[in-house]
């Protein structure tokens, strides 16, 4: 009868531990997995033609935007908008600012972000290829991009912006437009064209 009552109580023990390490095992499986859905988005770039990663823009690069962007008005796109720093900015500035984004956690970041915020209520975010975008409506783009896209870019901007639109090239320039200006050095350099059609 003892050895019985003994016999349970390890049973029960390891029964307990057993619950203790199952629940461990979800939790860190749930967690392992729910950081790889999050990091996806951040790595899948490596994988495409053109591989455009998250990179934010500084501080001193939203600066030399807003200078470029002085005496402009009316909508603005960032294409590849990131954390929507640059959409925020154009919105604070007065702009009717978008960003189009392909990573859905950034889009869902920018988004929540401009909910916070009243002054960001206009911005809108797009899940969407930038490749595919709509460029006509916008009459002022930023694109802080990188060197292998820039030619494809300027090709896609020229075919499918009006006259006088302003492009803002944060890092890479375009590689056959002529800048009405350039702001900074380096890294953080900002050029500012317009389209002559
Ligand atoms: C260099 S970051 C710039 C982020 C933001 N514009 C800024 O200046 O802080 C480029 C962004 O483009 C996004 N991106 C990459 N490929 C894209 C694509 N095909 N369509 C839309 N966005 C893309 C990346 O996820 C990344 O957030």
């Amino acid at each position: 009868m003892e050895l019985e009552l003994l016999g349970n109580s390890e049973k029960s023990t390891s029964s307990k531990l057993s619950t203790v390490g199952k629940t461990l095992i979800y939790t860190t499986g749930g967690l392992a997995i729910g950081v790889s859905i999050i990091c996806v988005p951040f790595v899948s770039p490596a994988f495409r033609k053109v591989c455009l990663p998250y990179v934010p823009a500084t501080k001193l690069q939203l600066l030399g935007v807003a200078r470029a962007l002085k005496g402009r008005k009316g909508n603005l796109l960032d294409i590849g908008s990131g954390d929507g720093r640059i959409v925020f900015t154009a919105a604070k500035l007065g702009f009717k600012a978008d960003g189009v984004e392909l990573n859905t956690v950034l889009v869902l970041y920018s988004r929540i972000c401009a909910l916070l915020n009243r002054q960001y209520k206009e911005t809108r975010f797009f899940r969407k290829n930038l490749w595919t975008f709509d460029l006509a409506p916008y009459n002022n783009i930023v694109i802080f991009g990188v060197e292998q896209m820039m030619n494809d870019l300027e090709r896609k901007i020229v075919k499918e912006t009006e006259n006088d639109t302003v492009i803002v090239a944060c890092r890479f320039p375009l590689p056959n437009m002529v800048p009405v200006q350039t702001i900074g050095h380096g890294v953080d350099t900002v050029w500012k064209y317009v389209v002559k059609k």
